[in-house]
């Protein structure tokens, strides 16, 4: 399982940099849909240290990859070695997926992206138009609260423990729509007309998995409540959203779709997203 057979001399490489990468489902993902797309293409795992992602970067061009995702150390520093960042990249402030078009790299983001793709799909939750609170305002709420206003969402609000970081985060967001940064405590006030609920901390993650990222009566029946975390699958936030008769829509989707938007733009083929998903499940189990 999970080993690519059939390289030959016409086989275009792709892979993940990151430190530390051996953790890393995403080899088993990208060559599961390469082979379920009929390419001759290989995804490896690189475990490229900080002093190296340069280096990394020029081989990408130098042994023509078709291209790469980068992750954590590498998503702010691989802006600095693009020849072009798309929106996404730029509005972000970090790349996670790198295109190598003709020796041009272009760095685009496709995390949050891929988060929006995935609550549409996997829940079929319209974000247009709709109040949604998202916990956290570090490097992964960056991307989510960049799609949902891309995605026209009516007003989104950033809560999150440092209220100067949600305030940070919500005036460089600005320019794409209406968003607001306060503390976590405002949520109470701003419940009943919150319909989509985001938890992009890692409160609830193995192995804290009692831990909650708000209060339970910071949720009420009717409302979308989604959490990034993915391990495990049903956090502690999801359980109790559950209880209370919630929508809930759980992490893996969006590591699922970040890859299939990274496939689609290195091969311009949709991605079988189905395939990915069963492969990513049957690792985790
Ligand atoms: P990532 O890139 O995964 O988003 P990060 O940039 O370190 O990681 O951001 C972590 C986010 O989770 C921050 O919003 C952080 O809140 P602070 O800005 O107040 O640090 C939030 N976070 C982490 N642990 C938390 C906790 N125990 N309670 C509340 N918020 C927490």
């Amino acid at each position: 399982m999970g080993i690519v057979s059939g390289l030959d001399s016409h086989t275009i490489m792709y892979g993940v940099f990151g430190d530390p990468i051996h953790h890393s489902r995403s080899p088993i993902m990208l060559n599961r849909a390469f082979r379920e797309s009929g390419l001759n293409a290989a995804y490896g795992a690189f475990h490229v240290k900080p002093d190296m992602l340069q280096n990394a970067l020029q081989g990408v061009r130098g042994m023509q990859f078709g291209g790469v995702n980068v992750t954590i150390p590498h998503k702010v520093e691989t802006m600095k070695w693009m020849d072009e960042l798309d929106e996404t990249a730029e509005a972000i402030g970090a790349v996670n997926t790198v295109v190598n078009k003709e020796g041009r790299l272009i760095g685009y983001n496709t995390d949050g992206i891929g988060y929006t793709r995935s609550l549409k799909e996997e829940v079929g939750q319209s974000i247009e138009g709709q109040h949604v609170a998202v916990i956290g305002a570090g490097g992964a709420a960056r991307g989510v609260v960049y799609a949902l206003l891309k995605e026209k969402a009516e007003c989104v609000y950033i809560l999150n423990r440092t209220v100067e970081s949600a305030k940070n985060l919500a005036t460089s967001m600005a320019r794409f729509g209406n968003v607001v940064g306060m503390g976590l405590k405002e949520m109470d006030q701003i419940k009943n007309h919150v319909c989509i609920l985001i938890n992009t901390t890692s409160v609830g993650m193995h192995p804290h998995v009692e831990a909650m990222p708000v209060p339970i009566h910071c949720l009420h029946e009717g409302m979308t409540v989604s959490d990034i975390v993915y391990n495990p699958m049903k956090t502690q936030l999801l359980k109790c959203a559950e209880s209370l008769g919630c929508t809930i829509h759980g992490g893996l989707g969006m590591f699922i779709y970040q890859g299939a938007y990274a496939f689609e733009y290195w091969t311009g083929m949709p991605a079988p997203v189905q395939a990915m998903r069963m492969e990513v499940e049957a690792s985790l189990r």
